[in-house]
């Protein structure tokens, strides 16, 4: 699927649309992860009582369950409701990404407390990663359409792809918006994307509507990594749950430090740039990059950008909003994308 085209210019402020509180989002949120989190539990049996033991510890330590809360969204946004295990996938798959990421990032923390690899180890939480992937499929195949398991499987392989293209990218200093956004629709969005398209394929829906919940997904999924990524410079890790600050330090190019780059005057620019290049020695020096970053406007922009991408996911459902008739789940869906541009956790 090809990555969302990009203007040339920063966007203009967009105007959202807010149909609900960000406190009724979440109540609306949380009442779907419940029935996910049964799901959760009831699926993740193994003969191996450690991996249980491992994916339990990643899986229930409070994620906010985005992934499988969007498949039943919209299944039921649509008229049939689907099946919470099969909701399940989108958590295995989720949780699989977050171990091996942490492993790639060489992260300590994740949502709060000591990351699975911490307590377990590299080896242990690559395998038991594998095994969630596993699962993932084995509940896919129990939906008797075909749609189903080749969606789900076009955005695995697209993921790992993201990761690997991101691995590929880092210390790359010249990496473009374009690029960057090459790199976040296949590790992030896809997967976002793959949870609205199965939740409608799973409903019935026409090749049509599928699309439109694939594209709210999937500008939905660039705008969260957007802001992840500018939260990197600019949250709490109290309040982020993981270590913040952490891109730059290991190579990983994102949006904030290309925007300042590209932004700055060539004195600046140069001197970001050296800074960048000695941090990887020197970790200390990238205390000033990040302030040239946060002083050049990075984040702020990175923020508009998320919101322009927000603005796409919400012009994906227009179609399906039917006047005056509310449909509370496309109300939701709407509601979630001026969410994650607000979100600090
Ligand atoms: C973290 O995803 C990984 C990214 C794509 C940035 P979430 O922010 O959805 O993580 P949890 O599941 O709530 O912990
Ligand atoms: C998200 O990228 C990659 C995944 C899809 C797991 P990050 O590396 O920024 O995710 P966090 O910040 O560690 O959650
Ligand atoms: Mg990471
Ligand atoms: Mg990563
Ligand atoms: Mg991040």
């Amino acid at each position: 699927m090809a990555t969302p085209e990009v203007p040339q210019h920063p966007p203009a402020p967009q105007e959202l649309l807010a149909p609900l509180s960000n406190q009724e989002v979440k109540e609306r949120v949380l009442a779907l992860a419940q029935p996910a989190d049964q799901a959760l539990t009831a699926n993740l049996t193994s003969h191996v009582p450690f991996i249980e033991e491992v994916s339990g510890y990643i899986i229930f330590s409070g994620g906010k369950r985005l992934r499988p809360v969007l498949f039943l969204l919209a299944s039921r946004a649509l008229g049939r409701m689907a099946e919470p295990r099969h909701a399940a996938i989108f958590e295995y798959l989720h949780a699989a990404t977050l171990l091996h990421d942490d492993v790639v990032d060489d992260a300590g923390l994740r949502r709060g407390r000591p990351a699975a690899r911490v307590k377990y180890g590299n080896d242990a939480v690559i395998l038991v990663g594998d095994f969630l992937f596993s699962k993932s499929y084995s509940l896919s195949v129990e939906v008797p359409d075909l749609r189903f398991v080749r969606a789900l499987t076009d955005c695995t392989t697209h993921m790992a792809e993201g990761q690997v293209l991101e691995l590929i990218h880092t210390d790359d200093l010249e990496l473009g918006h374009q690029g960057y956004l090459r790199v976040i629709v296949a590790k992030t969005a896809v997967l976002l994307a793959a949870a609205c398209q199965m939740g409608a394929i799973q409903a019935g829906a026409s090749d049509e509507t599928v699309r439109a919940f694939y594209d709210y997904g999937m500008e939905l999924g660039v705008a969260f990594q957007m802001v992840d990524d500018a939260l990197d410079y600019v949250g709490s890790e109290h309040e982020f749950g993981k270590p913040v600050g952490h891109d730059l330090e290991e190579g990983k190019i994102t949006l904030p430090f290309i925007h300042a780059r590209d932004h700055a005057s060539p004195e600046m620019r140069a001197r970001l740039l050296e800074l960048a290049r000695r941090g990887r020695q020197e970790p200390q020096v990238l205390t000033e990059a990040k302030e040239i970053i946060r002083a050049q406007g990075g984040v702020e922009a990175t923020v508009a950008w998320a919101n322009f991408h927000a603005a796409r996911a919400q012009a994906a459902l227009k179609p399906l909003l039917d006047g005056g008739q509310a449909n509370p789940d496309l109300l939701t869906m709407l509601g979630l994308a001026s969410y994650v541009i607000t979100r600090r956790a």
